[in-house]
């Protein structure tokens, strides 16, 4: 099994790094357009190996796609990243073009990759790689809820004061500040329905938190955050290699599930050996409906981006 990971930025070197440790890989090319930067980190991560005990090769390349060939799966975290007080959404501009070239170098040497996608504004990214590869729509995927339901499993759990890994929690809908929602309705503690220990006000409270929680760390450390989103990302690739069929809640390409189509959006998946194998419905109320109408208009909107430069 190979994998590639593109951009040897701070997320991409961070998603290497989970991978690498998980040793479900025989190979990874970790892929960087700046001369020696993959190259290096891939040495450093190397070099843990002895120490950490894994058995996976990382090897580091300067934007050499024949390295790359033969991958099953492929995660995308080139581009730009935030700046303090950016939306994910300023990134479009410089991103789409960086990611559609990407994506096509991927293609032409795996032809049948399943491809992550983490690069901003993840949505539009998501589907702007299903329109470029001529891909099937189950082996796109964009890597967004899976963080950002990490990150309300984390609110819920400083809240009520319990372990992570208790809470079971979702966010669907667009990967943005104003997009995403956090399903506090459907949020359990071991099974225990989270409202039933926070009030009203509480429970907006983790969910405003929840929904800025990339903007607050890119407040705080000047850039966007990397240990949560390398974290999600490698999770999903594992439940991808190891046919885990762990739900998950991811971009993909929806035909009329949850009311939308012609969109990558976030919604329970399952995913295994075949990338997204299928979409598992819930029943939202008449609000999450609503919520879940007006992300997807935003995304559309962004998406329309893509059409007005001739990019899709
Ligand atoms: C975040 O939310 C990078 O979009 C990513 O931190």
């Amino acid at each position: 099994m190979k994998l590639t990971v593109i951009g040897a930025g701070a997320v991409g070197a961070t998603t290497a790094d989970n991978l690498v440790r998980r040793n479900i890989a025989e190979e990874i090319i970790l892929l960087d357009i700046k001369e020696g930067v993959a190259e290096g980190k891939a040495q450093d991560m190397m070099q843990t190996a002895a120490l950490l005990g894994f058995d996976s090769n990382i090897k580091g390349v300067t934007n050499d796609y024949l390295q790359t060939a033969g991958s099953s799966v492929a995660i995308v975290t080139s581009g730009l990243p935030r700046k303090p007080g950016m939306t994910r959404e300023e990134l479009i501009g410089t991103n789409a073009n960086i990611v559609k070239t990407v994506v096509e170098n991927l293609v032409k040497y795996s032809p049948d990759i399943i491809i992550l996608i983490v690069s901003n504004p993840m949505d539009t990214m998501t589907y702007l790689a299903l329109k470029s590869s001529g891909l099937p729509k189950n082996r796109i995927i964009g890597m967004g809820g899976a963080l950002d339901s990490a990150r309300f499993k984390y609110q819920l759990a400083s809240k009520l004061n319990a372990s992570p890994n208790d809470l079971n929690a979702i966010v669907i809908g667009g990967h943005g500040d104003t997009t995403m929602i956090p399903l506090i309705q459907h949020a359990t503690w071991n099974s225990i329905p989270v409202t039933h220990f926070l009030d009203e006000i509480e429970q907006e409270e983790i969910v405003k938190k929840t929904m800025v929680g990339g903007a607050t760390l890119t407040a705080l450390i000047g850039t966007s955050a990397w240990y949560a989103p390398g974290a999600a990302a490698a999770a999903m690739v594992e439940s991808i290699v190891l046919n885990q069929n762990r739900l998950f809640t991811a971009s993909v390409y929806l035909e009329g599930e949850f009311g939308e189509e012609d969109i990558n959006i976030g919604v329970p998946v399952i995913l295994n050996k075949n990338g997204w194998e299928r979409i598992v419905p819930i029943q939202l109320s008449d609000q999450e409906k609503e919520l879940f109408k007006a992300s997807a208009d935003a995304v559309r909107n962004m998406n329309n981006v893509l059409k007005t430069n001739n990019l899709i």
